[in-house]
């Protein structure tokens, strides 16, 4: 008995050290921190895919060194979101944290990546303060901040003479800031924002509310909602008879990736994104062909978004040669890099956030058909960003 304990423990510690071995050398371990329950389901699992895409065309490397996954369902919960990343550093030794959807998590996941020096790249929540005053050196960005979409809006539904907007979205970081982008573009085109109606994160009952939309009588309303609760959003408005007699506008997340469950209610549906349908690029039309093949459904924005993080983290240990020890050179790869995008080429701003174009778009069946450019090459301010 003595004898084949001793055996097996021997054996145990020779896989350990094995296993050990091939994690810190040879491969990369990802903790995808992403919501996989909730209002934004289909958005945590369409970064996921593109990530992982991207990862498969370089031949599941990336500067030469295997990619590893492991995930943490985040339930777009701002309240769990410090243990459970925590836990993807703690327990699990991740080398890079990529995450997350939901703005409160992801502030609460920047203040731990910045506290730890670890790796992250988020892939979607839009939180002004990630790139703003909680920007780091190892805290990169390959969507957008709450702001640029929101701006670009403000400055299309000026030029279109609406002088009277209501805004309406959930009251969260994410509403709150991408409202407020738009209400800076919006007044300083010579609008006037005259309601900001708000509901609790991820509610969707919107009948009183849509009910005083119908008493103001505004211009136009201005909106952010995504996921599940866009869906029922876009389609609430209409059967309240609205979207004849207010237009909707709103950040492209609306009608992204909602479009085959919005229908009709969605059709004509002006929105403002830095990704579109019909963009017709070599890059893009590669991306959704294969996209399409592998998961049997369209590419979105949160797919893009993914592929375009695993795109980041590839430049950067390419330019270590995969040695995951030499972070200073991993970080100057990426913020001087021009990245090749579906959504076309994009740089970072000093505070890690993307450069991009904000298209115009407009629902045409199920696609967000591109329109033109709204602003090009929009930086967001990275309003108290300090490396
Ligand atoms: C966010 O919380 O920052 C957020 C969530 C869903 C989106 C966009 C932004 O589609």
């Amino acid at each position: 008995m003595k004898g084949s304990h001793a055996t097996q423990l021997a054996v145990a510690s020779v896989l350990a050290s094995f296993a050990l071995g091939a994690s810190a050398a040879d491969s990369i371990k990802v903790g995808f921190m992403l919501p996989y329950s909730g209002t934004y389901t289909a958005l945590g699992n369409a970064i996921e895919n593109g990530f992982r895409q991207y990862v498969d065309e370089q031949g599941g490397k990336l500067g030469g060194l295997v990619v590893e996954y492991v995930r943490v369902d985040d339930e777009s919960a701002p309240a769990k979101a410090t243990d459970n990343i925590n836990k993807l550093i703690n327990r699990d030794k991740v080398d890079v944290v990529v995450g997350t959807v939901h703005s409160g998590v992801a502030m609460a996941m920047a203040k731990v990546a910045k506290d730890t020096g670890t790796l992250m790249i988020d892939p979607n929540a839009g939180a002004d303060a990630v790139t703003g005053p909680m920007c780091a050196p190892n805290i990169f960005r390959s969507s957008f901040s709450n702001w640029q979409p929101a701006y670009a809006m403000g400055i299309v539904a000026a030029k279109q003479g609406y002088k009277r907007a209501v805004t309406i979205t959930w009251d969260y970081a994410a509403g709150k800031e991408s409202v407020n982008g738009f209400k800076e573009a919006f007044t300083k085109g010579g609008g006037k924002v005259e309601k900001d109606l708000t509901l609790p994160f991820p509610q969707v009952e919107f009948q009183a509310l849509l009910t005083e939309i119908a008493s103001i009588k505004p211009d136009v309303v201005y909106t952010f909602f995504a996921g599940g609760g866009a869906v029922k959003f876009v389609k609430d408005y209409a059967a309240a008879g609205l979207k004849n007699t207010v237009p909707l506008v709103g950040a492209g997340f609306l009608t992204d990736g909602t479009l085959d469950a919005q229908g009709e209610a969605a059709q004509g549906l002006l929105t403002t994104l830095h990704y579109a349908d019909g963009l017709n690029t070599p890059k893009d039309n590669q991306f959704r062909l294969t996209y399409a093949k592998t998961y049997k459904m369209q590419p979105d924005v949160y797919a893009m978004q993914g592929y375009d993080a695993a795109q980041i983290l590839g430049i950067g240990l390419a330019a270590t040669k995969g040695d995951k020890t030499k972070r200073d050179v991993l970080v100057k790869a990426i913020e001087k890099a021009k990245i090749d995008s579906p959504r076309g080429v994009f740089t970072l701003s000093s505070s890690h956030n993307p450069v991009q174009d904000i298209y115009l778009r407009k629902v045409e069946g199920k696609v967000n058909q591109v329109q033109g450019v709204a602003v090009k090459a929009l930086a967001d301010p990275g309003r108290g960003c300090r490396m």
